[in-house]
């Protein structure tokens, strides 16, 4: 009897599930079928392209404000090409806005020394292992070298520095992909630090 029940019990269940997803599947294809969740199709938000009276121009979708910078936006990579006169214009558009602090200057201490201490030295007087070993030809010394782009490698600003790490010179190639711009300013602070070095 009991037994009996439960198939009975089963097979309603059955019925309502299967006649419920029959009739929510009818539809004439012109969007008048019997919609679940109607909120999902037309959501409460404004869509970007919807008129919008919350605005003087009407529009939904408004332009950033000046001087915003879009996220992953690279300045030296978009203003300031590879060249001389990118280098150059680099030097002086181009200031640090990472502020300094013990914090900072640790991470840019690290990061350098784990992409390029192996060349330019832990010191930066260009004695790092791989020109040890005798395979690779020394780099300027930060506080006493000169650059070959002209100048002393100590006066070196942190537009150049950071032109360089992004692009790469010569025997040194680019570290754009390798270090973010943040990752990059913290490197230029501390190879600062290094051409103080005596
Ligand atoms: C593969 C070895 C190597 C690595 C790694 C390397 N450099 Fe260099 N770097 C050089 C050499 C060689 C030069 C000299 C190139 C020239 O002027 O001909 C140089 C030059 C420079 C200069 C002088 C640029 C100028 O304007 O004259 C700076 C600054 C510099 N490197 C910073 C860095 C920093 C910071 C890193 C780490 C992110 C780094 N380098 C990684 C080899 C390397």
């Amino acid at each position: 009897m009991l037994a009996m029940n439960k198939l009975r019990i089963l097979s309603l269940t059955f019925l309502t599930v299967a006649s419920a997803a029959i009739i929510a599947s009818c539809g004439n294809g012109k969007g008048q079928a019997w919609e679940y969740a109607r909120n999902m199709y037309d959501p409460i938000a404004y869509n970007p392209d919807q008129p919008n009276k919350n605005f003087s121009n009407q529009q939904t979708a408004q332009l950033p404000p000046d001087g915003t910078t879009p996220v992953g936006y690279d300045r030296v990579v978009e203003e300031y090409p590879n060249t001389l006169e990118g280098y150059n214009a680099a030097s002086s558009g181009l200031k640090n806005p990472v502020p300094v602090s013990a914090g900072t200057m640790n991470e840019g201490k690290l990061l350098y020394n784990h992409m390029c201490a192996h060349c330019h030295g832990t010191t930066g007087q260009g004695d790092g292992n791989v020109v040890s070993v005798g395979k690779f030809p020394p780099p300027p010394s930060y506080s006493t070298g000169n650059s070959s782009r002209g100048g002393a490698m100590k006066d070196l600003t942190d537009g150049k520095i950071f032109h360089t790490i992004t692009y790469g010179v010569n025997l040194m190639g680019p570290h754009r992909t390798q270090l973010s711009p943040t990752e990059r300013w913290k490197i230029v602070m501390y190879v600062h630090e290094l051409q103080k070095a005596q």
